[in-house]
């Protein structure tokens, strides 16, 4: 499929970028005109990957973020947002509902959050190497006005 328009963005696994990457898919989503809470959903599907990488990829270090944004036609937004941290050992169980490592601390419930707020969401990761997130949008098409 045709890419439109895409937008790519490395940054550190510090805390205070978990706002700034939210903020800035968000703005650049804006140019298809999403509903407030279309943009609300993608804010908040970004913001519990992102933070996933910062709490458990890199854990009390920090590395690398790398997040991609492609425009796709028919406004089908997809988001990549990718770690080189610690990778996890069984994908499906760490997406099933109320599933932590951090028990006490976390309730679980990140990947079915971003599950909900999105259409599609695949996870790849390789233990020591990495992982990648990829949620995918479709926004509704709205009539344009001219007049
Ligand atoms: N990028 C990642 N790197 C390594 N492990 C991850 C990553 N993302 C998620 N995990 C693992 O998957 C588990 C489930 O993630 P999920 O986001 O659903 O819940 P949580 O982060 O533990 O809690 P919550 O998101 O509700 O605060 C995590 O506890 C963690 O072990
Ligand atoms: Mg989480």
């Amino acid at each position: 499929m045709k890419t439109i328009n895409k937008f790519t963005m490395t940054m550190e696994s510090c805390s205070a970028n978990e706002y700034f990457a939210r903020a800035a898919v968000a703005a650049f989503v804006t140019q298809l005109d999403p509903t407030l809470e279309e943009l609300n959903d993608i804010k908040t599907a970004v913001s519990e990957a992102v933070t996933n990488c910062i709490v458990h990829a890199y854990k009390n270090s920090i590395g690398k973020i790398y997040i991609t944004v492609e425009i796709f036609p028919d406004n089908l937004i997809k988001i990549k947002i990718r770690d080189k941290g610690c990778g996890i050992p069984d994908v499906e169980k760490a997406m099933e509902p109320l599933y932590t490592t951090v028990g006490g601390e976390r309730a679980g419930l990140g990947f079915a959050v971003m599950q909900s707020f999105t259409d599609h969401i695949s996870v790849r990761s390789v233990i020591g190497k990495g992982t990648t997130v990829t949620l995918n949008k479709k926004l509704e098409l709205r009539v344009k006005c001219n007049a």
